[in-house]
């Protein structure tokens, strides 16, 4: 089967990064590039030998595109997305899916209307350890959720792109940031029932990001969850503490199956949990493609993942944000 041929919005540290990992797919071939520093998209036009497009709807209108994949700043993912479901081409939007609840409402409607495929890249569902996890719960070998206790505490996130500072940019450190993790926890829980939220902030700071944000959440079944993360921190920490009915699961380095500890009263090992080793955007690009390729609806629909938005919004409500 010929690759399909994808054009790139937003040539960006990640956008550069997604074009790869979809082209090492070899279901996708990049053809047409943009960016509003036209020097990135015309270093990745290059790379991939592919057309460098003065803006989205040249791209968009370039004859060779069968599929977008958009990696702007979340401001911009309603336009984006948008204009691509109206050019009629099927988009595979990164988290999170936009700013606001009415944004993603806008998309969906756009989506439906243009009858096109839309999927949302909350790829931490496709991560190690966290995979396994929740395939481990819906299996049934952990029992009930009791307590998952989260935490992604940042340093030097700023230096990464100073947008991300900017709330109206960004939408802050919960769209930015914990999407992944409390989309991960949607999925694997179901719709949270109550909510209780703290943001703490410097005034003085060069940023608008929350310095600290936790947040408590209930989820059906009487599971409770702490999360808690933000750009104040004098270090970099990512873990967690997750307690379930027959083990709990430990981790100080969240992202390195290694690390996690099981201690259970069933006898469930680490081992049981089944950790792969296939690389996590490969699994997304892939799951997207087999659902273009039969017509069925992708695993992360937009309207799936404008419950993560609605989330993240009902949590700056909750902290008088
Ligand atoms: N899934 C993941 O693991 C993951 C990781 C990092 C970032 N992201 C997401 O990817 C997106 C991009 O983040 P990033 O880290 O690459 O940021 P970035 O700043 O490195 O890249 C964003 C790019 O968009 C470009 N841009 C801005 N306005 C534009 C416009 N109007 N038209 C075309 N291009 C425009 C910028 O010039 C920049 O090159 C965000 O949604 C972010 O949340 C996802």
């Amino acid at each position: 089967m010929n690759p399909l041929r994808f054009g790139l919005i937003g040539c960006g540290q990640f956008g550069a990064f997604l074009a790869r990992a979809a082209v090492a797919t070899g279901r996708l071939q990049l053809v047409a590039a943009t960016d509003s520093d036209a020097a990135r998209a015309d270093t990745l036009a290059a790379e991939h030998q592919a057309a460098a497009c003065a803006d989205a709807a040249a791209l968009l209108a370039h004859p060779a595109v069968d599929v977008v994949l958009i990696a702007t700043p979340p401001a911009l993912h309603m336009q984006h997305a948008i204009a691509a479901a109206r050019a009629g081409k099927p988009v595979f939007l990164e988290k999170p899916m936009a700013i606001g609840e009415h944004a993603c409402e806008a998309i969906n409607a756009a989506v439906r209307e243009a009858g096109v495929n839309l999927m949302v890249g909350h790829v931490l569902r496709y991560f190690e350890p966290y995979r396994a996890i929740a395939a481990a719960y819906r299996a049934g070998k952990l029992g009930r959720a009791l307590h998952l206790s989260i935490w992604r505490l940042e340093h030097d996130f700023l230096n990464i792109s100073p947008w991300k500072g900017q709330r109206a940019v960004s939408g802050g450190y919960l769209y930015e940031v914990a999407a992944h993790e409390l989309d991960w926890l949607r999925a694997m829980l179901g719709e949270p029932t109550a909510i209780q939220a703290q943001i703490t902030r410097q005034p003085s700071s060069a940023h608008q990001l929350e310095d600290t944000v936790a947040l408590q959440l209930m989820f059906p079944g009487g599971a409770g969850v702490h999360y808690l993360g933000g750009a104040g921190f004098p270090r970099n920490e990512h873990g967690f503490h997750l307690r379930f009915e027959h083990a709990t699961l430990n981790s100080d380095q969240a992202f390195d199956p290694a690390r996690v500890q099981v201690a259970s009263s069933t006898g469930l090992t680490a081992a049981d949990l089944g950790f792969g080793d296939a690389d996590p955007y490969s699994i997304e690009l892939n799951a997207w493609l087999d659902s273009l390729a039969t017509g069925s609806p992708p695993p992360i629909t937009g309207e799936d993942a404008a419950q993560t938005v609605a989330l993240i919004e009902a949590a700056y409500r909750a902290a008088g944000w």
